[in-house]
């Protein structure tokens, strides 16, 4: 049975950590929008040009590019068996064209579930975090270490780097827009059945010992 959810939480709450791990485990993909629009920035599309200012400035890219790029995801032969959406969506519009395309493909969504973790905790876990530049398994300063320093665990790459927007300041601004903007939509969710919280202020196999069993 094809198994859909959203993953929601707050900026540097683990969502990333947390989805790539379920995506090897039940093989299904994680939809990462922040993912797709840094690929678009990287490759210098209309997209990414018109992305780039505004991610820097930790605003929200406008709900119609984001519905426009999820509406083509979901068409991809590999979500057929399921997928986690990761960083959408993150207003209610975005939620309320989910339901729609979602019904429009027949597709039904599973669960949603918010991983929570204190704002004092979030801005040590994002200006640590760094990323190998090869094959993108993510890291950090403190918490997870390269087992090699120098040297990344899975491919041997050796160039890492850092997100453009992961910098106090820009911190400060997502996490604004996530409780203005994204916040709203866990009551949307439980009003459907649909919301679970798993405390993600703990160990990292932890967090997913719980969300596997949700
Ligand atoms: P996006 O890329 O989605 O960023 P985000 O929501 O701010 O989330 P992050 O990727 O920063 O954090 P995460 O929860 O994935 O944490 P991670 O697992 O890496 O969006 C970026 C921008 O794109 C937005 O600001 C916006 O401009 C735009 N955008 C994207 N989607 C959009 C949409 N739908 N609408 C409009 N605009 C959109 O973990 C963080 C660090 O903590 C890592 O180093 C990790 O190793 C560590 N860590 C993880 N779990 C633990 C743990 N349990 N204990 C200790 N450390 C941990």
């Amino acid at each position: 049975m094809a198994k859909r959810l959203i993953l929601m939480g707050p900026p540097g709450g683990g969502k990333g950590t947390q989805a790539k791990r379920l995506q090897e485990r039940y093989g299904i993909p994680q939809l990462s929008t922040g993912d797709m629009l840094r690929a678009a920035v990287k490759a210098g599309t209309p997209i990414g040009k018109q992305a780039k200012a505004v991610m820097d400035a930790g605003q929200l890219v406008s709900d119609d590019i984001m519905i426009g790029l999820i509406d083509e995801r979901l068409d991809q032969a590999d979500c057929k068996a399921g997928f986690i959406l990761d960083g959408f969506p993150r207003t209610i519009p975005q939620a309320e064209a989910l339901d729609k395309l979602l019904a429009s493909k027949n597709m039904k969504l599973d669960s949603v579930i918010e991983v929570q973790v204190p704002d004092a905790k979030l801005v040590e876990r994002i200006t640590g975090r760094f990323t190998c530049s090869t094959c993108g398994e993510g890291y950090h300063d403190t918490f997870k270490q390269p087992k090699k320093a120098g040297l990344c665990d899975v491919c041997g790459g050796t160039t890492f780097s850092r997100r453009a927007d992961d910098n106090a300041e820009t911190v400060a601004a997502r996490l604004a827009a996530y409780h203005a903007q994204t916040a709203p939509l866990l009551p949307y969710y439980e009003g459907k059945g649909l919301l679970h919280v798993v405390d993600g202020d703990r160990d990292m196999d932890v967090v997913t010992a719980d969300l596997e069993a949700i």
